[in-house]
């Protein structure tokens, strides 16, 4: 695993190769990166995952500085899975410069997370942007548990023509259920069991309403998740996930996409 720190070494190392699968981190890596970056070295090209936490695409100052970092144990995770390059880029690095591409923004990147985090989704495809304009990678992998995310990047990419695909990868979950996200790494043994249930409870009501959409009572359903330990909900919200359409009965292919806090950390996930 070559690893670096600036772009230009970087770019003239891949310029070697005949295309790169890109794995973009804000590292605090787990099951969920280990599974886009096996899938990313499926596609025979060479694998590049980036670590950078994006300080842009947080809304709180307070968030930024509490997001999990544990770069030994990125490394280490790293070298096992053999991937090729690691890209650790400096704040200038990717900032200062101009990018050729003006991000496009789709107007779902004012609902769900894009309602509680402002300037959040703007920050995400400035980062991707960027990247995509030092790496030209053939490929970028990303998880489905960041739905909106991979909307919002896929319409960015299609708009602006850009020949790099995105490769959607199914969401990973812990044993217990809950959707692996380096935030999970900021929760203690029986915040972890919230979340746990709060997943298997939404899991049914899913399944209910998929049968009689009658039976999504929001508020209800908000009730019960504070009761079994949520400090706040966000959002409860089902979309078509075709076309992102809000949903008014049950369709064959929609997901409930939520958001909570329990205490301090804030947790999404759709199913
Ligand atoms: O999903 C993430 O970790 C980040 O939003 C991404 C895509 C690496 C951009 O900073």
């Amino acid at each position: 695993m070559k690893i670096f720190k600036d772009k230009q070494t970087l770019q003239k190392e891949i310029s070697k190769t005949n295309g790169i699968s890109f794995v973009p981190t804000m590292g605090g890596l787990h099951k969920g990166h280990i599974s886009l970056i096996k899938q990313s070295k499926r596609f025979k090209l060479k694998t590049l995952v980036s670590i950078f936490v994006n300080p842009k695409q947080f809304n709180k100052e307070r968030d930024f500085r509490n997001y999990p970092r544990n770069p030994k144990n990125d490394l280490k995770i790293l070298k096992k899975l053999k991937i090729n390059y690691l890209y650790i880029p400096k704040y200038k690095d990717i900032y200062g410069f101009k990018p050729k591409q003006k991000v496009f923004l789709d107007k779902f990147s004012k609902r769900l997370c894009g309602r509680y985090r402002k300037g959040h989704f703007e920050g995400v495809l400035n980062v991707v942007n960027r990247f995509i304009e030092i790496i030209k990678p053939k490929y970028i992998f990303l998880g489905k548990k960041d739905y909106q995310q991979l909307y919002l990047i896929k319409k960015h990419i299609e708009r602006r023509k850009i020949k790099t695909k995105i490769i959607e990868c199914k969401t990973i979950r812990e044993i217990n259920g809950v959707a692996c996200s380096s935030r999970n790494l900021n929760l203690n043994k029986n915040q972890m069991k919230i979340a746990s249930n709060i997943y298997y409870y939404l899991y049914n009501i899913k399944k209910k309403i998929k049968k009689n959409y009658n039976l999504f009572n929001i508020n209800k359903i908000k009730k019960d998740l504070i009761d079994l330990g949520a400090n706040k909900i966000d959002y409860l919200e089902n979309y078509n996930i075709k076309n992102f359409k809000k949903l008014k009965k049950a369709s064959k292919k929609f997901n409930l996409f939520f958001a909570y806090h329990i205490k301090n950390t804030r947790l999404i996930d759709n199913i």
